[in-house]
């Protein structure tokens, strides 16, 4: 299991959320399912509406997987800067921002703020 925190101001309380290993859902998927209140056109990395922030729990986590999709997208709607992008594809240090639609919840805790 893998755990997943959402917190927004929107919200009272976060919402602590465990996904089942392997089980591949994105975050959009997760957030839909459990009615988070975000905003989402496209769903295919193309409208940057989901961008969410994305904390590792663990100092240690491995978990960029930022595909070229995403990237541009990040870059476009500026939340994503080129010294991010090149540490998350040369040290697999995790940007700040992702699309929900296009992050794989994998097996490392995260906080997603929005
Ligand atoms: S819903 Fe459009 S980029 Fe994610």
């Amino acid at each position: 299991m893998v755990t997943v925190t959402f917190l927004t101001p929107p919200m009272r309380e976060k919402i602590v959320v465990e996904v089942p290993d392997n089980a591949r859902f994105t975050l959009l998927n997760l957030m839909k399912r459990f009615n988070l209140p975000k905003q989402c056109v496209c769903g295919e990395g193309r409208c940057g509406a989901c961008a969410v922030k994305v904390v590792p729990m663990r100092s240690s986590a491995k978990m960029v997987n930022l595909n070229d999709v995403e990237r541009r997208e990040l870059f476009l709607a500026g939340k994503l800067t080129r010294e991010e992008s090149e540490l998350a594809e040369l040290k697999d240090i995790p940007p700040r921002w992702r699309l929900a639609c296009q992050y794989i919840v994998a097996d490392e805790p995260v906080l997603v703020a929005f």
